[in-house]
């Protein structure tokens, strides 16, 4: 029989609706040792936090958040709210001794990211930061085929994240969903919000980065604020070019923009290594490409591999073969990572001291689009 493990959220909005989601499904499919509780939902608006609870199946609901974190009866706090919260929950909530779940970036700035780590650490409290992209199977194989040697040494990273939902300049800026506009919420535009999912992976899958050279552009450069009813700067990043070269002794480029006509969340990368070389993009999520160079030469080609296999990672706990998964999975195993890891005393990646390597690189990021000079990553 499974532990219960009671979960409070925070907010109800695109992410909260992703991890109830997760957590109602992770038991049908993983063997767990613990199994989450939708114990409470919390949201300044109490009509809005009681129709998510009824719909989702959480048993309350709170309004200050603070209420919450003090409530002796919730484990772990999952922080699904715009980023200029994600610090002051955190701190409370590793101070009362909850495990955390916090949502991607992990905080504005590295500032407030190393903060939250010491926190964090010094209350000895599981973490984990919502980069599902790691957990999406084929990019789970690409992790897999790297760590086999199957590359080889590494020349290139490419990495992009491409939408275009903010072209209009009649979109305003701030508050309820458009929150990601507005610099004080947001910390940045496509840097943290897109390009940081970029980075991850690439940490993960190609180790750490040691500088870049960026240049950011503001396309629209004033918009209607909803909070203040005035027409005001915008303080974000509209798009991001970056090169970078990482400590492997590979050169990257990553680019990210809401400004790509067409493109709703197109996020691609390619590794090219002396052996072999893979790719993969979001709008075909359960597919990984993978080009060898050791195949004999008159059936060598990118082989397109249907990552829908029981023996390709997660996917055995699903389907049968050749039945594919899509982007609610990727949360689903990390859910189930998450509680994995709390049955053996550990704590599941990305950490928040993990996620702190992508703050840093997205400040770095930052800090060069503003000097024009390359910036080394500490
Ligand atoms: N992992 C991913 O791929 C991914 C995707 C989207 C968003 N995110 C991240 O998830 C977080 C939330 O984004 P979203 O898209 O769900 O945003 P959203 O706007 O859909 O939801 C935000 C929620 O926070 C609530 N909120 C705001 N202030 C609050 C407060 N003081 N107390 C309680 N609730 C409050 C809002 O009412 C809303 O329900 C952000 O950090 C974002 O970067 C991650």
């Amino acid at each position: 029989m499974s532990k219960p493990l009671n979960i409070g959220m925070i907010g109800y909005g695109f992410m909260a609706r992703a991890h109830s989601n997760a957590y109602s499904k992770v038991n049908h499919f993983f063997d767990l040792d613990y199994r989450p509780v939708l114990k409470a939902i919390c949201a300044r608006n109490e009509t809005q936090a009681k129709a998510f609870a009824d719909r989702w199946g959480y048993e309350s609901v709170e309004t200050d958040w603070r209420t919450l974190i003090a409530r002796p009866d919730i484990d772990a706090i999952d922080i699904c709210t715009p980023n200029n919260l994600h610090k002051e929950i955190a701190i409370a909530a590793a101070k009362a001794g909850k495990m955390i779940l916090c949502e991607k970036p992990l905080a504005r700035n590295a500032a407030e990211g190393e903060e939250m780590c010491q926190a964090i650490e010094q209350a000895g409290v599981a973490n984990t930061v919502w980069y599902n992209y790691r957990r999406i199977p084929a990019v789970s194989l690409a992790k897999q085929l790297i760590e086999e040697g199957r590359l080889g040494r590494v020349f290139h990273y490419r990495a992009n994240f491409l939408q275009d939902w903010t072209i209009s300049s009649d979109l305003p800026q701030g508050g309820q969903g458009l929150w990601r506009l507005d610099a004080d919420a947001a910390g940045s535009g496509v840097t943290g919000d897109l390009l940081a999912h970029c980075i991850d992976t690439a940490l993960w899958l190609n180790g750490p980065i040691a500088a870049v050279t960026a240049t950011t552009e503001t396309f629209v450069k004033e918009r209607l604020h909803n909070l203040t009813g005035k027409v005001e700067p915008v303080g974000i990043d509209d798009a991001c070019a970056v090169l970078a070269r990482f400590t492997n002794g590979s050169l990257a480029i990553f680019e990210s923009t809401r400004y790509a006509r067409g493109h709703k969340a197109l996020y691609t990368f390619e590794i090219n290594g002396e052996k072999a070389s893979i790719a993969w993009n979001l709008h075909d999520l359960h597919r990984l490409q993978y080009f060898d160079h050791g195949d004999a030469s008159h059936i060598r080609g990118w082989h397109n591999i249907h990552v829908s296999d029981s023996d390709h990672p997660y996917v055995g706990n699903w389907w049968v073969p050749g039945l594919q998964l899509g982007y609610e999975h990727s949360f689903v195993h990390q859910v189930a990572d998450f509680l994995k890891a709390v049955a053996n005393g550990k704590t599941a990646g990305p950490t928040f001291r993990e996620a702190q390597e992508t703050q840093k690189v997205c400040d770095a990021i930052l800090a060069s689009a503003k000097s024009s000079q390359w910036v080394e990553i500490k």
